[in-house]
């Protein structure tokens, strides 16, 4: 089995990148991690790939006088690993249409909501304050606008009348850490590809595994 070769942009804690990082250790993963870049200096995720033994970089923004001048080193570091596909795991940096072009279709990022409700930050006080009763997450392809771009699998989350804003991070947080080893590795194997913007190739059995949704009250 080939596997691809996977860079990693972090800017904090790092647990996606943990379940990414635990994911790959099966034989039959498609992806192996070859690079985590931090763009925030002592990142707690830099630390979890240092124990993994996978190598890591930190390309601090502030650095750089524009995004294209940081984004030019992001790519020489991420070319240098000889990466093939991109996964923001908690990067909280917007990256240039033109980075965006250089990586179409091989960047995926993870998202705390079922887009496209609910983009951008302070997602789960934003569903809390519209009554909403299900959230979730999505792990979908890079576009130059935030947190857009072609739905590879989403994961839905009930939300519970009693829910603050931790408690229902926390329970979206355990379904990302399931779903984005799941979407990567339906990418990453050439299953599923884009086609005019939407992804295309799941098979109806891997669409149900695609939703780790946990039975909501009243549907079965
Ligand atoms: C996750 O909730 C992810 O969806 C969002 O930022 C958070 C990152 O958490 N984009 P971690 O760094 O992976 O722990």
């Amino acid at each position: 089995m080939t596997t691809k070769r996977v860079g990693v942009l972090i800017s904090g804690r790092g647990s996606n990148l943990q379940a990414l990082i635990e994911a790959a250790k099966a034989p039959d993963y498609p992806a192996e991690l070859a690079l985590v870049v931090s763009n925030v200096p002592g990142a707690q995720g830099l630390a979890r790939a240092e124990a993994a033994g996978i190598p890591t970089q930190v390309v601090d923004h502030k650095a750089f006088a524009s995004r294209p001048d940081f984004e030019a080193v992001l790519d020489d570091a991420l070319h240098g690993a000889g990466v093939e596909l991109l996964c923001n795991a908690g990067f909280m940096r917007l990256l240039t249409e033109g980075f965006v072009t250089r990586w179409l279709n091989r960047h995926l990022n993870i998202h705390p909501s079922l887009l496209p409700a609910f983009k951008g930050l302070d997602t789960h006080a934003r569903v809390l304050e519209a009554g909403a009763k299900v959230t979730g997450c999505t792990v979908h392809f890079v576009r130059a606008a935030m947190d857009d771009g072609p739905i590879v699998a989403q994961a839905a989350v009930p939300v519970d009348p009693d829910d603050t804003e931790d408690s229902l991070a926390a329970r979206v947080l355990a379904a990302e850490h399931k779903l984005y080893p799941h979407a990567l590795r339906l990418v990453a194997s050439g299953d599923v590809h884009v086609e005019g913007e939407h992804v295309v190739g799941i098979s109806r059995q891997e669409g149900q595994n695609a939703l780790f949704s946990p039975p909501l009250p009243g549907t079965l």
